[in-house]
Order: structure tokens, then sequence, then C-alpha cells
């Protein structure tokens, strides 16, 4: 997925290059980024030139001959994008130099040992020199930038660096190393070659000098000794060669991986192997004072409670306190901090003192008085006290490692939420920006024809006699409280009762449409124009997992709404009657069905709506066995004091997600929690809550939980026949949406992409595990 985008960003930048295939360059050629801009390969393949970066040009060899084009090696990568009148020239005289900014002024961009008589750009992505014996005398495979091509290798003391960012070649902040000592380790930039800023390494240490990096036309990665003989294997040897291309690259993400790409399918560059699969290893992947966390497939990172970020949305700014602490000499008091702690992360070891310590609360309480300790990190009897700032910090579910930070109870800051700021960069805004226009075209063709039914709908209306408010207006029509009681026969026939209010059976068309005209209780008099801006809104939403609202009535004290009837009742009504048994065929369908309503609901209509209400009673079946979302966009015209009751009458541990209780914002993210349950009890076909089993039973998510953990997951499903495979990922998903923080619970698209098995769903937490404080 990622890597598609990063190619469409790619595609975007070349499109306006020109090129020629000029196997053989002779002297006097030149290249400038608006007409002759690049030198193709025999195969057309690779091209040696000028490419779009940024609002300039960069020059470098990149892929021209495949649709996802992409830049393998950067000439000056740190220095700003050349200007649009650049000149490359391989002068008479052999030189190969770049005038860019003032006239007369040159660069040389290959420096060779004696002058140059032609030059080439080689099938194999090598640029190179030749002297007048037809020998290279220079290449651009000698100084590699972040990527290796087949054919080329990486000899001791050299290294790969990430770039910035998808579309910007310049320098990032990782780099993979060919040690003198015979290891291939990856490091950040910014840091001495030492195993205690290693995060990858081959491990093949102390085996000799002069070891090089080799990589074959199969994608074959490993390492030679002087000679010739085989050190270490990094990938795999015999992968298919004919008509595939490879390319290994340490990615601005920091994993160092292998890439092929199938000529003849021209499907999508594939990653075949990873450096390491953890996308949260590389060191200096967060900032400092932060910690990385993975939400499958991305990472996050997160302050230390009691920080805020330096710079909104730059994690490489980390974190600082949110709170000054005065001076040592001043303070010597305990009253003055708390500690709180973090369980199951990890950090760079910078301590100054280690002392043995039985407890936590020991270990802690040595940390208080000492006006030089900021946080202390206990693991095992072993306590040890640093300062700030932290470093590489992130969650480890597997360590038992507990960082406790010192606080100051003179901030009100201290109990704060943590804060998760997603990094925005600039290659993201651009396919953001992209993907929008798309859909604005797709949303302007659907507005269309949505517009064109609806037209018709009215125009049936018509037809039939019953008189309605005006075409132009695209919205549900209005009822006056005497239709609706005419469509209802007085609303003789009562189907179901709710939160807002009731639902009774009736029909339209001379009674050749059933609908459902729901009575709304409890919602706010006061407010007529509210009233109908949220009637317009609902309205306005249309997709096939959501009711569909028909018309409403504004009339008098009286507020009702027309939905479309469905037929098939509610999943409250599939789920919990003992004898309509649901297959787990239906029950996925069901599952997806939910998702993709919701994902409307949050990202995809013109109005966020978060629906504060999921429930199997909420989620009704039409007549195909469609599950649609009924009663969205009503939450908001709730009483105040009826939200607070709703929430109230449903407990803890019900549909309702934690936040609510806590006072903290309630965002879509609560929606999820919901959606989470509702999924543990499609999964399971019982209530959240149920009393009636025993102790560790009774409430849904922790028992899941438990099975979870214990690998018992066939006593979730007790008599069907489930694929385990599938199980587990349905129990994994549903996991992740009940987590106590909200943020760490995926969006609704990242649910949906879980669940139609297109993403790896990582091992869940336990529900409550991040959130010991607060
Ligand atoms: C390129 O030049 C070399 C030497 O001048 C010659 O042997 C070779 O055939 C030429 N290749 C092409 C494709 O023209
Ligand atoms: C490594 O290569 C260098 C330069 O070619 C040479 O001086 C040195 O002796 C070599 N070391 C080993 C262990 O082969
Ligand atoms: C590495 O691959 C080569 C070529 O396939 C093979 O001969 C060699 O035994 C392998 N070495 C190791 C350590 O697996
Ligand atoms: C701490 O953070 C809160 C909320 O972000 C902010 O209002 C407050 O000013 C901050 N306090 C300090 C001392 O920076």
């Amino acid at each position: 997925m990622a890597l598609a985008l990063l190619f469409l960003v790619l595609v975007s930048m070349f499109a306006t290059s020109a090129s020629q295939k000029q196997m053989n360059v002779s002297r006097g050629s030149a290249l400038m980024p608006k007409t002759n801009s690049s030198w193709l390969s025999a195969s057309g393949f690779y091209a040696f030139g000028f490419y779009q970066r940024g609002n300039g040009y960069g020059l470098g060899v990149f892929l021209a001959g495949i649709p996802l084009q992409t830049v393998v090696w950067t000439f000056k990568r740190d220095s700003p994008p050349f200007p649009s009148n650049a000149t490359l020239q391989f002068t008479t005289d052999g030189r190969l130099i770049l005038q860019s900014w003032l006239p007369g002024q040159f660069t040389d961009v290959a420096v060779p040992a004696e002058s140059a008589i032609s030059a080439s750009m080689l099938d194999s992505g090598n640029f190179v020199l030749y002297d007048s014996n037809r020998g290279i005398i220079w290449q651009t495979f000698d100084s590699p930038t972040d990527s290796l091509l087949p054919g080329q290798n990486l000899s001791a003391g050299h290294q790969l660096v990430s770039s910035a960012s998808e579309s910007d070649q310049s320098s990032g902040v990782f780099r993979i190393k060919m040690q003198h000592d015979g290891n291939l380790v990856q490091y950040p930039v910014n840091s001495i070659d030492e195993p205690a800023y290693a995060y990858w390494s081959t491990e093949t240490g102390g085996i000799g000098d002069n070891i090089t990096l080799h990589m074959d036309g199969d994608g074959f990665l490993y390492l030679l000794n002087p000679a010739g003989q085989y050190v270490s294997n990094v990938t795999r040897k015999g992968l298919p060669s004919n008509n595939r291309m490879y390319l290994a690259r340490i990615d601005v993400d920091g994993i160092f991986r292998l890439y092929s790409y199938d000529t003849i399918m021209k499907a999508n560059w594939s990653i075949v192997w990873n450096s390491t699969g953890d996308l949260c290893s590389p060191k200096g992947i967060c900032g400092l004072n932060m910690y990385c966390v993975t939400i499958d497939p991305k990472v996050s990172c997160v302050c230390l409670p009691g920080f805020a970020p330096v710079q909104e949305g730059n994690w490489m700014s980390g974190c600082e306190r949110n709170f000054t602490q005065e001076s040592c000499k001043r303070t010597g008091e305990n009253a003055d901090y708390t500690i709180q702690p973090i369980a199951n992360t990890v950090w760079e070891d910078d301590s100054y003192s280690v002392q043995q310590l039985p407890t936590i609360e020991e270990c802690q309480s040595t940390c208080l008085p000492d006006c030089n300790c900021a946080v202390v990190i206990y693991n095992n009897g072993v306590c040890k006290k640093q300062g700030l700032p932290l470093r590489f910090g992130r969650r480890d579910l597997a360590n038992s490692n507990t960082v406790s930070i010192k606080l100051s109870t003179a901030t009100s800051d201290v109990n704060a939420p943590k804060r998760i700021k997603k990094q925005i960069r600039i290659d993201i805004l651009v396919v953001s920006v992209s993907l929008i226009a798309l859909a604005l075209i797709i949303l302007v063709s659907l507005g269309v024809l949505v517009y064109r039914n609806r037209l018709s709908g009215h125009q049936m209306y018509l037809e039939h006699g019953v008189s309605i408010g005006s075409i132009e207006d695209v919205g549900p029509r209005l009822f006056t409280y005497e239709e609706l009681k005419e469509v209802t026969k007085d609303f003789k026939d009562e189907i179901g009762k709710g939160a807002f209010g009731t639902v009774y059976k009736g029909a339209l068309l001379n009674r050749r449409k059933v609908v459902a005209v729901k009575r709304l209780e409890n919602i706010s008099s006061d407010g007529d124009i509210e009233f109908q801006t949220e009637v317009k809104i609902i309205g306005r939403t249309h997709h096939r997992n959501l009711v569909c609202l028909l018309g409403y009535c504004q009339d008098g004290p009286n507020r009702l709404l027309v939905y479309e009837y469905m037929t098939n009742g509610s999943l409250a009504d599939l789920l919990f009657t003992p004898e309509r048994e649901l297959h787990w065929d239906e029950k996925m369908g069901i599952a997806h069905d939910i998702a993709r309503g919701l994902l409307y609901l949050h990202e995809e209509c013109e109005t966020q709506i978060i629906h504060c209400d999921i429930k199997p009673h909420n989620i009704l079946i039409d007549k195909n066995g469609r599950a649609k979302i009924s009663d969205f966009g009503l939450s908001k015209m709730l009483k105040p004091d009826q939200t607070k009751t709703m929430t109230r009458i449903r407990g803890t541990r019900g549909y309702v997600a934690p936040e609510w209780h806590k006072k903290r914002p309630v965002t879509v993210k609560a929606d999820i929690y919901s959606f989470g349950i509702v999924l543990l009890e499609i999964i399971c076909s019982r209530r959240s809550l149920d009393f009636c089993r025993s102790e560790d039973e009774a409430v849904l998510e922790e028992w899941v939980y438990g099975c979870f953990q214990a690998g018992e997951l066939a006593k979730l499903v007790d008599s069907e026949e489930v694929e385990t495979k599938q199980l587990e990922r349905m129990v994994k998903i549903g996991l992740w949406c009940v987590l106590e923080e909200p943020s760490f619970r995926p969006s609704m698209r990242k649910v949906l992409l879980m669940l139609e098995g297109t993403v790896d769903i990582p091992v869940p937490p336990s529900p409550t595990s991040f959130l010991s404080s607060t």
C-alpha cells in the first residue's frame, strides 16, 4: 500500500521528463531538465539525467522504463534542487560537469583519474565513464546513496543512507554500514558505530576485514570475503531472475528491504525481504522523550506522560517537559513530585546509578528526593536512575521493564491524556491531495447519479398523488403529523423501542411501501433549526450499509423520522435468540457491513458523524441479509442530561467507550470501541455482559482476552466449525478495538483492511494494559 503510494508520487514526478536512448554518450553531449533531460540505457529501463525534485530538479539514475519509476542514485543529494536552466555537460575534454546556479560556475559530477572518452548508461543501472581502452574509470555504482542494484557492491567502510522522505532523496536518519570488522550493521545516522546504537546486523562481526556485500541478478544478497568465499547469506538464493528486477534499499523508515518487480506483469514493486519486520526497531524513529508504538502497519510516536511535543506533527523534534523543574538548591521535599509508571517500554540505557532493590516502589522512592533523577527504569530487582532526555524509546510488550517518570504535582496537566502525534509528511500530503482530487471527481459523478435517482424517486411520489415539498430540495421529505398518523394507522403497530423513542410500522404510496416511523422522545425541543439541520445531514448520507431516511415530521411538539423498513429485524434478535443461529460466513458479512457503514459515517460523508450508540439493537438486517446501521446522527439531538443518563444505564462494561466516563473528549474512536464489542458479540454469539455466566466469563472482552492469551479460542465458538486462522484474526481485531486508550484503537479504515485480510494484525495487548495511569 505504502509502496504503491510512493510510486504514485514518483510517477507524477517523472511525467515531464524527455529522454533519448543513447547507449554511447560522446564528448560534447549535454542534458537540460526541460529539453533533453536524460540518457536512457539500451533496454530503456534506466536513465541518467534530471528528474523533478521539489520545485526544481535532481540529477541521478532512475528507473524510467517502467510505470513505477524510482530514483536509485542521486548526485549531491543534500544540495538544494537544481534550477531549470541547469546543464549537465560531458565536455569535449572528457569531464562530466554540472553548471547549476551561476553562469561559468561548475560542479564536477565525476572526477575520473584521466579524461573520459565516452560514457554509457548501462542496463544494469550503472552509469559509467570509459577511457580510450573501454576501461571503466568512473561509475555511479561506486558511490551508492540509499539503494543497491544487482551487480553493485557495498565494500568495507561504505554505507547506504536512507532518504529523508519518499519524494525527497536528501539524507534521512538511518544508515546501513559494511564495517571493517565484517559486520553489516544498521544504525541511526547520528551515532557512532557502537553495538549500543545498532538495531540490526548480520552478526558477522570479527570475521575479518574487506568483506563486501554483493547482490546478484536474482536478488541474492550475501557477504563475500576477499578470497571469494561466502561468509554470510543475507537473503535466499534462487529467486526467479527472468523478467524480474531487484532493488535493495534502506527505506525512509530505517528498514533495509529487498524489492522485486515483474517486468511482464508490471504489477507493483513487492517486498521480498526486510532486515527487520518490527517497524519500531530502527533506533531514532521517534524523537527524544518519545516512544514508538506499532499500530500495524504504521508506527506512531507517543510523548511520555507530562511531556508535550516540541513541534506538533514533527516526531523528530521530540517532546519536552510540560513544567519547569525548579533548581536543585531550593527544593528537596518529595511533596512536589509524583512518579508515574509506564510498563513494557525499552529505552537507551544511560543510567548514572544502578542499584539492586527488591520492589519497584523502593526504586521509585529513591528518585523523588534526587533532583538529578528524571526517571527510574526498573526490571527484575535492578533499579536504574536516569536524567533526561530519554532516547530510542519503544513499546515492547515482551519486555518487563517499567520506566517511572517523575512529574511535578504543581501542574494540573499530570493526568492529561498522552498525546500521539502522527507525522504529516510532505509526500503523504501530495498523495492525499491527489487522492482527494480523485475522490472529488468520483463524488461529483456519484452526486449527479444520486441526484438523478432522487429526482426519479420524487417523480414516483408525484405519480402516486402524494404531495411533496419541492423537487429542488434533495433531501428527506417533510410530512405532517396527520399524514404520519395515517401512514401508521394511528401508531397501531409498534415494532420497537429505543433510546430515542418508539418505532411503528407504516406504509406509504397507497400502502405499497412499508416504512418504519420513529417517534422521537427525549430530544431537545428548543432547537427547531437544529433538528432541521440534523435531519438534512442524515438525509444526505446514502450508503448501502446505512438505513435510509425517507422523511421527517416537525409538527408542533412532534418530531418523527420515516425510515425504510428492514424486514429481518435487528442484529440483537439474530444474535441473542437461540433459535436463529447465524453461520460464520453470515457473521463475517455482517461485520464487514457494519464496518463499511461506520467508515462512511466517519470519513466519507460530508459532515463527520459519530454514532455514539453502536450496538446490535441498532444494526438492522434487510431482506437480503445485508446489515445496515440505524439511528446515526441522532445522538446530537439528545438533551444534554440525556446523554449522561444514557451512559450511566449501560454501565462501565457495556458498549460505551471508557472515555465517556472520564470526561475525555469523545471522538470517532468511541464508535470503534463499540464496534469492537459488537464484533466480539458476533464472534461469540453472546451479550457483552452476561451475569448468568461464571465470574471470569461474565465480561465478554475480558473472557475473550483470557481465551486468546491461553490459546483457547475454540472455547469462544463452542458448537461451530470455524477456521482457526480466521477466528484468531477476528478476535485480534475485536481486541484492538476495545483498548482503553482511544488513540491505540485502529481507525475504521484500518479495521476494514484488517477484516479483509489486507494487512497483518499484531498481537493485541491486554485491553487495559496501556492505561495503568489513568
Ligand atoms: C559504443 O562504442 C564502442 C567503442 O567506441 C563500440 O565498440 C560499441 O559497439 C558502441 N556501442 C553501440 C551500441 O553503439
Ligand atoms: C584490506 O584491503 C586493504 C586495501 O586493499 C589492504 O591494505 C588490507 O591488507 C586488506 N586487509 C585484509 C585483512 O585483507
Ligand atoms: C550461501 O549461499 C551459497 C550459494 O548458494 C552457498 O554455497 C553457501 O553454502 C551458503 N552459505 C551459508 C552459510 O548458508
Ligand atoms: C501544559 O500543557 C497544557 C495543555 O497542553 C497547557 O495548557 C499548559 O500551558 C502547559 N503547561 C506548561 C507549563 O507548559
